[in-house]
């Protein structure tokens, strides 16, 4: 049985059931706090949370999901992929315990011929909560023991009762949680010893977890440690059935990565290695790991993550890191990426037909990537040797932490090729400071991506107010209206009063006013009246049809119950308009001249200003921009029409509207087109729930600020528009004006005259470094005069302000073969901000055990940086020229020491 029959099994089962089909969520799902859909109730929290009402009753899903705790794990256990699908079927408060349990069961155990998975009853065992663990639950989950005996029959040794870290599930936070119970599968004698999962998990497979939820938690300290604040008002239903570890059972396979929608990249990786899958186990990991990693990257790539330094970004150039590196390791050092990709495409695209579809774009990113981290490699591996040096040189045998950082951090070695590397060299790495950076990191990205939500997070309040029903948005057609105070939210509760002073969250039956989304920044305004009068700071729409207004009463109490006038400042607005449709225009433009597989990344527009961001490998250049900015402007001066419909989601897909990758749009969509002139069908289509122009003449102009990479395959265009751009252009042509009187030209001569300039200047630099050079050459006799003896080695010490590490070099070296006796030269230059240093040894010195390398080191420390080199000449650098002099007697201080303790 392949794998997309027992999706397809799985789904038809429910779906005779009265569930709901509900397609997979992309990977990237609206919350920013969770990397990667990680499990198929992910979608349906709001459902769970009573945030929204659900569509159904119950429902159904095969969910794509993506784990990366494990990612060490990969290819070594039987069970662990970055990228699986959960298998899942959920009730809304429908049905309870028992039902799960019969329909679980009846799946399993059900005959192939009559739809079911066709698992031996004998093999089946079960774990469910064992009593007295927590105070709320005295019996544990004794009621599920029973069902299992009574529904399925199974005798009591195959019903085990575990601990809460095991069978109580919860989403880690308050809400919803519930004991649950495991359904595994003996895989038999040959894969470990008897005595159910609690004994071993790897003979004992699970491959379904039921989740009981029954239970309102209050507060999550631990996986077993919580407080149970009472019953939820309706018990639920989540599950979760991993497809892989069902079809690797079901196909006869000993592990995940050899059913058929993996193993035809393991034997890809196979042929390109000339090596036998299957006769070492070391190889067998690597194409595995290549195997789990490349298909995890092309649906991630897929769904629209690109790869970069960033969280999301980051896993996947991570991932496509490890597969370039474990295809080393197997002996292939030449790109292969184009054999791997197409092998992973052609079994997942039978499920996911977008993979193939969409192949261009996301090959092109992984290939940029594969190119890209193969010069990183040789370039990493010059910084890596110094460092070693260096380690080595101070007598240590760690790599420090900040090292690996960098070397992570700039030159994107993943940790393990540091590792890996260092070991090779019999240096160990320190890797707990490296995880500290690495987490200081971290929490700085997850502390941006807070602070950019908005919202206070009061999940309680916000269901609470959104149970009388959606808030209607009125803004497309009105800036202003008159609306009922439905509630306000002061640090998390519900209250029914404001005073003057405060700033709250306020929730009106219907509002103007924008809230934050789509990349459009939300609406400000006031809102007054009854006495009172506001000034709204921010709107967000933190659940679905919830507009939340953060207000600051600025005069007089605020009420619930209070008739109130909203009123959006229109200026703000109508510039917020025209930055957000020439986002669309200068998106429909770049797919013009860049064509399709330029797709949108992200964008950002508030009133006169946009941002526009977009996936694209190769460099734009100056033509390229200009021409986008001039069919923009164009598009501006046709005086297009812009319209916005609602239609069906299928319809408008058909209708060809761009989408964003990783948006969760309804069923319901708005359409916005922009369309006339030369192009009376369309010039642009996409879904969009923001604000806009009615004709694009209104947008005025659209300038250009900027137009550059974000990072490898991602590039950024940046805006004004309307008013904001005329003020950037005069401020331009203020400069423009005021240059030409500088220089006394006219505007059109400035370039002439600033390129004669600087040739001049180019010139006039290299005429001082050839007289410098000259002038230094000529004093060496007096440098060799001002040397000192220490202990019978002449010691030359100078500082050279502005001399080139290179000169300084040549000069060293001059001057050591100047002197007739052992001698050390030692020469400081460069720049305050970046000196420059040099240490010559002749060879009477090194024979008094003098080495240049070993000098060196003190000085650089006293400027603040690294260098190193052999024993008759080094040099090296820093940040802080005020330390030359230090520099410098640091060395004679060396120099002492050597020839004193020898
Ligand atoms: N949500 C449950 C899990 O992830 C089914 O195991």
């Amino acid at each position: 049985m392949n794998t997309a029959d027992i999706r397809r099994r799985f789904l038809e089962y429910f779906q005779r059931r009265n569930h709901l089909v509900l397609p997979s969520a992309p990977l990237v799902y609206n919350d920013p706090n969770l990397l990667f859909v990680n499990a198929g109730m992910v979608p349906m929290k709001p459902y769970f949370l009573g945030s929204e009402p659900p569509p159904a009753p119950s429902a159904t899903s095969v969910q794509k999901c993506v784990r990366t705790l494990d990612i060490e794990e990969v290819g070594k256990t039987t069970r662990h992929g970055t990228f699986f699908q959960m298998c899942g079927n959920f009730s809304f408060g429908e049905y309870f315990k028992a039902g799960a349990i019969q329909s679980a069961w009846e799946l399993i155990t059900g005959t192939t011929d009559s739809g079911g998975l066709g698992f031996d009853p004998e093999s089946v065992w079960v774990t469910v909560l064992a009593p007295g663990l927590h105070p709320n639950l005295p019996d544990g989950d004794k009621e599920a023991a029973g069902l299992w005996h009574e529904i399925a029959g199974l005798p009591a040794e195959r019903i085990q009762f575990r601990a809460l870290a095991d069978n109580y599930w919860s989403m880690g936070i308050p809400g919803p949680g519930g004991p649950n119970s495991e359904i595994y599968i003996d895989r038999g004698p040959q894969y470990g010893p008897d005595g159910g999962p609690v004994v071993d998990e790897d003979r004992f497979l699970e491959i379904w977890n039921l989740v009981f939820m029954s239970d309102e938690l209050s507060q999550v300290r631990s996986k077993s440690d919580f407080d149970i604040a009472g019953p939820l008002p309706k018990p639920q239903i989540d599950t979760g059935a991993g497809l892989e570890r069902i079809a690797y059972l079901l196909q006869g396979k000993d592990n995940m990565y050899e059913i058929d929608e993996v193993y035809p990249v393991i034997a890809k990786a196979a042929e390109l290695s000339g090596r036998r899958y299957g006769a070492d186990h070391d190889d067998d990991v690597r194409m595995r790991v290549v195997a789990d990693h490349v298909r995890s990257a092309l649906m991630l790539i897929g769904d629209g993550v690109v790869p970069g330094n960033e969280a999301r970004g980051y896993v996947v150039r991570r991932l496509l890191r490890r597969v370039v590196r474990s295809m080393r390791l197997l002996g292939v050092g030449d790109p292969s990426f184009a054999e791997l990709f197409p092998a992973s495409r052609d079994v997942m695209a039978g499920s996911y037909p977008e993979v193939a579809s969409d192949f261009d774009r996301i090959s092109q990113i992984a290939y940029a990537e594969e190119e890209a981290f193969t010069r990183t490699l040789s370039a990493g591996t010059q910084i890596f040797d110094t460092a070693v040096a260096s380690v080595r040189g101070s007598g240590g045998s760690t790599l420090p932490g900040d090292q690996a950082f960098q070397l992570h951090d700039t030159y994107g070695f993943p940790i393990e090729l540091t590792l890996e590397m260092a070991n090779e060299q019999g240096l160990g790495v320190d890797e707990a400071g490296f995880t500290a950076l690495m987490d200081q990191q971290r929490e700085r990205a997850k502390a941006d991506a807070r602070a950019k939500k908005g919202g206070s997070g009061a999940s309680d309040g916000y269901r609470q107010l959104r149970a009388a029903g959606e808030t209607r948005f009125t803004g497309y057609s009105a800036l202003d209206g008159v609306s009922r105070v439905r509630g306000i939210i002061a640090d998390g509760a519900v209250v029914d009063r404001a005073e003057q002073g405060a700033t709250v969250e306020l929730v009106l039956e219907e509002s103007p006013f924008y809230a934050e989304s789509g990349g459009q920044d939300a609406d400000t305004g006031v809102i007054s009246g009854d006495g009172v009068e506001l000034t709204v700071t921010d709107v967000q729409r933190p659940v679905k049809g919830l507009v939340v207004h953060t207000v600051e009463v600025t005069s007089g109490e605020l009420l619930t119950g209070a008739e109130l006038q909203a009123t959006v400042d229109g200026a703000a607005r109508l510039a917020a308009c025209q930055a957000h449709s020439a986002t669309h225009l200068v998106h429909a433009a770049l797919r013009q001249v860049l064509g399709p597989t330029a797709v949108q990344a992200g964008s950002y527009n508030r009133p006169g200003y946009m941002r526009f961001d977009y996936s694209w490998n190769a460099g734009v250049d100056r033509e390229v921009r200009d021409q986008l900015e001039s069919i923009t402007n164009a598009a501006v001066r046709d005086d297009l029409a812009v319209s916005a419909r609602e239609m069906d989601i299928d319809q408008a897909k058909k209708l060809g509207a761009l989408a964003l990758f990783g948006e969760n749009y309804g069923d319901r969509v708005r359409v916005i087109d922009i369309a006339g002139g030369d192009y009376p069908e369309t010039w642009s289509r996409e879904l969009c729930g923001g604000t806009h122009v009615q004709r694009s003449s209104q947008i005025g102009v659209v300038s250009f600020i900027g137009e550059g990479s974000v990072g490898s395959g991602a590039r950024r265009v940046e805006a004004y528009v309307g008013y904001d751009a005329f003020q950037q252009l005069a401020t331009e042509r203020a400069l423009v004006a005021g240059l030409s009187e500088m220089l006394k030209v006219q505007p059109d001569q400035l370039t002439d005259r600033v390129t004669r300039m600087v040739a001049q200047l180019k010139d006039a630099e290299k005429e001082i470094a050839r007289l410098r050079g000259e002038q230094l050459r000529n004093s060496t006799a007096d440098l060799v005069a001002s040397a000192k003896d220490m202990w019978g080695v002449a010691f030359l010490g100078q500082q050279l302000p502005d001399v080139a590490a290179g000169d300084l070099r040549q000069l060293a070296m001059d001057l050591r073969s100047k002197i007739d006796r052992p001698a050390v030269v030692a020469l400081v230059g460069g720049t305050a901000e970046k000196p420059a240093v040099v240490v010559a040894t002749n060879e009477g010195a090194r024979d008094r055990r003098l080495a240049a390398g070993e000098l060196i080191r003190p000085a650089c420390e006293a400027l603040g940086g690294r260098g190193g080199g052999k024993a008759d000449i080094a040099q090296g650098g820093g940040t802080n020229g005020a330390a030359s002099d230090e520099a410098l007697r640091a060395v004679e201080y060396a120099v002492g020491h050597v020839l004193q303790n020898g």
